[in-house]
């Protein structure tokens, strides 16, 4: 071999004896066959056989396997965001004069979906309240509805819904479920379980977990939606980067004690804001005052680090100057990292049943890992101007 010829095709070295904790990053776009039939019939491989790096590489896969094992589930995708990973079930599973139910509470960019790319390619969609309940919600089904879709708790205002309620109601009529299952995560809970057939999560938040990446994965309670669902992400050119799949498994081994640590301080802290200010104004499913407590007891295994506080209107300017001056949390979208994150925010604009107690502004939570001490002194500043 000349030497321009080994820079491009290195000798082969002995891997004997190297064994490791970790996943090797195995980055590609082609992917190398032992001949041209072997090429030709590539597609004999079906959606899992190696054959073009767009449809993954074994990294990829490790952290499939490892987050449909955690979902119970029968299959599992990886999209570039937690907004794809939604925007792929919707669709793959929705045609024309179909019509999609979403709770008023949906992460904002779902109901925007719908309002333009979806309307515009003749799909319907219908809001629905998440107080209401399963037979309520059910009512709005008739023909036209292939799909409800479900976040619980809600963005923002954190209402929960009864999950299994609604997939009894909506499977009754032929009509398919889906779970943005983030706040949760599968380590609390596991819609597949409670008959959800298709389950989002943006890894982007606590598995991703270090605010370095975006991620999202659906997971199908039928294995038949699996390949479905792989076509269109290939139709589409949709793929995810093995370097950051490398990064969700770190992210997967340790957040289990990530999680447990910021909810224990979310709960802590959402407990003491409760005894100091109207406890109404507290929005979080693990205090026994939530309206969604019962529920939240009943199907999930614990909390995470996010919720929200309500700001009166007359301290509005007074809280967000010491939400500008706060210490140790930043300001900014997303959660579920290791810092931790206010984000006022105003949901009255993108409602359609905005209850009186949300018009003003909400003040979202994400706990991270910093000393709660230094957190409290930040929340201890916001909470004595809604005192008063
Ligand atoms: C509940 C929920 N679902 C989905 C998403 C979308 O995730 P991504 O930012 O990865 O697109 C977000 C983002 O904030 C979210 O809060």
């Amino acid at each position: 071999m000349k030497d321009q010829t080994v820079c491009v095709s290195p000798p082969a070295i002995s891997e004997d004896g190297y064994v490791s904790l970790t996943t090797p990053v195995h980055r590609a776009s082609t992917i190398v066959f032992p001949n041209a039939a072997a090429y030709a019939n590539r597609a004999e491989r079906g959606p899992d056989g190696y054959s073009y790096g767009l449809g993954g590489t074994p990294t990829t896969r490790r952290l499939q396997a490892t987050l449909n094992s955690l979902a119970g589930a029968e299959g599992t995708l990886l999209l570039p965001s937690g907004q794809a990973a939604i925007m792929l079930v919707f669709v793959t599973v929705l045609k024309p004069g179909n019509t999609i139910l979403i709770p008023d509470c949906a992460y904002p960019p779902v109901r925007s979906f719908c309002q333009s790319f979806l309307a515009e390619r003749g799909i319907g969609f219908r809001v629905y309240d998440p107080d209401w309940s399963p037979d309520q919600v059910g009512d709005l089904i008739d023909d036209s509805v292939k799909l409800l879709w479900i976040e619980t708790p809600g963005s923002a205002t954190m209402e929960m819904v009864d999950v299994g309620g609604l997939v009894k109601r909506a499977h009754a009529k032929g009509v398919l479920v889906g779970c943005d299952n983030t706040w949760a995560t599968p380590l609390n809970f596991k819609p597949v379980l409670h008959g959800v057939d298709f389950v989002i999560e943006a890894l982007t938040k606590y598995a991703g977990g270090h605010s370095d990446l975006l991620m999202g994965s659906v997971s199908v309670r039928q294995a038949d939606w699996y390949p479905e669902l792989r076509t269109t992400m290939s139709l589409m050119g949709l793929g995810v980067s093995p370097d950051d799949c490398s990064l969700v498994l770190r992210g997967l081994e340790t957040m289990s004690l990530r999680l447990r640590h910021a909810a224990k301080t979310a709960f802590d802290f959402a407990r003491q804001i409760a005894e100091r200010i109207p406890g109404e104004l507290v929005l979080h499913p693990a205090l026994p005052h939530s309206p969604s407590h019962a529920l939240w007891k009943r199907d999930f295994a614990g909390a995470s680090g996010v919720f929200s506080i309500i700001i009166p209107d007359h301290v509005r300017d007074a809280v967000i100057k010491q939400v500008d001056a706060a210490q140790s949390f930043s300001i900014g979208a997303s959660w579920g990292g290791t810092h931790s994150l206010l984000a006022p925010m105003s949901v009255a604009d993108e409602r359609s049943f905005v209850k009186p107690e949300h018009r003003g502004t909400i003040l979202r939570i994400s706990i991270g890992l910093e000393d709660p001490a230094d957190l409290w002194a930040d929340l201890e500043r916001i909470v004595a101007v809604i005192e008063g």
